[in-house]
C-alpha cells in the first residue's frame, strides 16, 4: 500500500492535467540562451568543454523543436508528437516513429525529473502530458500491424505527424516501441510522484490512475497495454530496430526485459497481483532469452540471433544504455560496465576503425587494437548512406558514436561508486586495449580498488576515451551545431536526414553522463 499511495497520486495529478486545457507555451528561447549570432560561428580553437557547453544548449533547442507543441518545426502535428527529423524529403523522415518518440521523450523525462519546479520542467509537463494522450490514441488507431482489439496495432513502428496511420510498406511490425514507451512512462510516472509530495495529502479516488494503469482495463490505460503486448508478444519474431531485418534482436530483447521488470513493480504497486506474477514469469524467461546474445565463439554480443551478420552492432550499446534497469533492485543483464557489452564495443570499434577512411589516425605509431574514439556507424554491413543504398557501404551516425561515449562514461562512474574494478579474462581485452598506451597493464582475475594505481589510471581513461568519441562528433557537427544522421565516412560532412531528433538526444544523454563523472 505504501507503494500503491505515491503512483495513485501521480496518476491523480496526470489525469487532472489531462482534464484542463493546458494553455499555450512560452517560446522555448524563453529558457534558452542560444542567439543565431552565437550560432553563426564555430570557434575553431574551441576546448572539448566549451564547445560541449554551448552544444548542449543548442542540442536541447534543436530538439525541442521537433516536438509539438511549441516546436517551431512541428507546427502542423498533433500535439504531443515527436517527429523524427523535419526533413520532408531526401529522406522524408517527417514522421513519428513510436522508437524515436519514446527514446527522446525520455531524455525529457529525465531533464523534468532533475529540476521539476524549473520553467524548463513546466514547459516539459505540458509536453509529456500531450505525449500521453497522444500514444494513447496511436495505440487505438487501426493500422497495418493490426488493432488494438487484440493489441497487434501495437508493433506499428511510425504514424504520420498529424497521428493518421502510415499506410505504405515497411519493415513491420516492430515490437521494441511498446516496450520503450511503457519504459519513459513509468520513468515520468515515478518523476512526477518524486517532484509532487505535497499531494500525498490530497484526497485521491481511485480513478485517477487509470489512464496510465487500470488493472483491469488495458484499453483505458497506456502503461498497462503496452506491458500486456510486450508479455504476450515477445516471444514472436519482429523487425529490428534499424527495421530491416526480421528476427530476434537483442536490443528488442533486453528493452523487453526491462519493461517487464519494471511493469511487474507498477503492478504490484497498484495491487494488481495477477498480472504482477505473470510480467515477472515474462521478465524471467526473458532473462534467459537475452542470455543467449553472447556469442561465446565470436567472443563478443551478437544483434540478431541466426543472423548470418558479425552480429556487432550499435543496437547492442543501444540496447545496454535503453536496457539498463533504473531500480537497483533489479540485477542488470548485460549493463554498460559488463565485461561482455565493452568487449563487444571494442571489437565495434575495431572494425569500425577501419572501414570508415575519416578513421584513420594521423599518427604512423598507431595500435591498431587501441581501443580509442572513432566515428562509429550502425554495424558492418549496413549499406543505407542517408538517403538511399550505397553498396561500398553506410557511415558512422552521430547516435551511434555518442552512445559509445555514454557506455565509457557510465563504466567510469561505476568504477568510482561501486570502488572495485574487477578483471575478468572476458573483459580483459577491453582493458588490455584501453591501456594500451599505459606503462600499467592490467591482469586478469584481479580485483583494484581506490588503493591501486591501476584503479584510477583506468578511470581516467575511460574518461578521455569517451572524450574522444565526443571530440569526433565536435568534428563533424556543423557550424551551426546542427546535428543530422550520418556523417559521410570519407569527407565527414553531415549527410542524412537534417536535424534527426535522435541524434540530439543521443548526445545529452552522453554530455549528461559525463557531468555526472566530473
Ligand atoms: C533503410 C534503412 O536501412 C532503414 O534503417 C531506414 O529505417 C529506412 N531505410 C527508412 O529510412
Ligand atoms: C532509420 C533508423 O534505422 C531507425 O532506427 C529510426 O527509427 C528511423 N530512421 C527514424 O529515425
Amino acid at each position: 500500500m505504501a507503494l500503491l499511495i505515491p503512483f495513485v497520486l501521480a496518476a491523480y495529478v496526470l489525469l487532472y492535467a489531462f482534464a484542463f486545457t493546458i494553455p499555450p507555451l512560452p517560446p522555448i528561447s524563453n529558457f534558452l540562451s542560444v542567439g543565431h549570432a552565437q550560432q553563426a560561428q564555430k570557434p575553431l580553437q574551441d576546448t572539448l568543454d566549451a564547445w560541449l557547453e554551448r552544444e548542449e544548449r543548442i542540442a536541447l533547442d534543436k530538439l525541442l523543436a521537433n516536438v509539438a507543441p511549441g516546436g517551431r518545426n512541428v507546427k502542423d502535428a498533433a500535439p504531443g508528437s515527436v517527429i523524427a527529423s523535419p526533413s520532408r524529403e531526401h529522406p522524408n523522415y517527417f514522421y513519428q516513429w513510436v522508437r524515436d518518440a519514446a527514446i527522446t521523450t525520455s531524455t525529457l523525462v529525465d531533464l523534468y525529473a532533475e529540476d521539476a519546479s524549473s520553467s524548463l520542467s513546466s514547459q516539459l509537463s505540458a509536453i509529456l502530458n500531450d505525449y500521453s494522450n497522444l500514444q494513447s490514441a496511436l495505440q487505438h488507431t487501426n493500422n497495418p500491424s493490426g488493432t488494438f482489439g487484440d493489441l497487434s496495432g501495437l508493433g506499428e513502428p511510425k504514424f504520420e505527424a498529424d497521428g493518421s496511420p502510415f499506410v505504405g510498406s515497411w519493415g513491420r511490425p516492430q515490437r521494441d516501441g511498446p516496450a520503450l514507451r511503457a519504459i519513459t512512462l513509468m520513468a515520468y510516472l515515478r518523476a512526477y510522484n518524486t517532484s509532487h509530495p505535497s499531494l500525498w495529502a490530497s484526497d485521491s479516488g481511485e480513478d485517477w490512475f487509470k489512464p496510465l494503469y487500470d488493472p483491469s482495463l488495458p484499453a483505458h490505460s497506456i502503461i498497462k497495454a503496452d506491458l500486456e503486448y510486450v508479455s504476450h508478444f515477445w516471444n514472436q519474431s519482429s523487425f529490428d530496430l534499424w527495421e530491416e531485418v526480421d528476427g530476434f534482436h537483442f536490443f528488442t530483447a533486453i528493452v523487453q526485459l526491462r519493461a517487464m521488470r519494471e511493469g511487474a513493480d507498477l503492478a504490484l504497486a497498484f495491487e494488481d497481483g495477477g498480472a504482477a506474477d505473470w510480467y515477472s514469469q515474462q521478465a524471467q524467461r526473458l532473462e534467459r532469452f537475452v542470455h543467449g546474445f553472447w556469442d561465446e565463439r565470436k567472443g563478443h554480443l551478437v544483434e540478431t540471433l541466426f543472423s548470418s551478420r558479425t552480429g556487432l552492432d550499435c543496437g547492442l550499446l543501444l540496447g545496454s544504455l535503453h536496457g539498463y534497469p533504473s531500480a537497483s533492485s533489479h540485477t542488470p543483464v548485460y549493463a554498460p560496465y559488463s565485461d561482455e557489452l565493452l568487449v563487444s564495443l571494442l571489437a565495434l570499434v575495431q572494425d569500425q576503425r577501419t572501414r570508415f577512411p575519416i578513421n584513420a589516425a594521423p599518427s604512423s605509431e598507431e595500435d591498431d587494437n587501441a581501443m580509442e574514439g572513432v566515428g562509429l556507424g550502425r554495424y558492418p554491413e549496413d549499406v543505407y548512406d542517408g538517403y538511399g543504398t550505397d553498396k561500398r557501404g553506410g557511415n558512422p551516425w552521430f547516435l551511434c558514436t555518442a552512445s559509445a561515449a555514454q557506455v565509457l562514461y557510465i563504466t567510469a562512474e561505476h568504477l568510482v561508486t561501486t570502488s572495485n574494478l574487477t578483471i575478468s579474462s572476458t573483459g580483459l581485452p577491453f582493458y588490455e586495449a584501453l591501456m594500451s598506451s599505459s606503462s600499467l597493464e592490467p591482469q586478469s582475475d584481479t580485483t583494484y580498488g581506490p588503493s591501486d594505481a591501476v584503479f584510477h589510471s583506468v578511470i581516467e581513461r575511460l574518461k578521455s576515451a569517451g572524450d574522444e568519441f565526443m571530440e569526433v562528433i565536435k568534428t563533424h557537427t556543423d557550424a551551426e551545431g546542427s546535428l543530422s544522421e550520418q556523417f559521410d565516412r570519407v569527407t565527414g560532412y553531415e549527410r542524412g536526414a537534417k536535424d534527426l531528433t535522435w541524434s540530439y538526444g543521443a548526445f545529452l544523454q552522453a554530455v549528461r553522463a559525463r557531468k555526472r563523472i566530473l
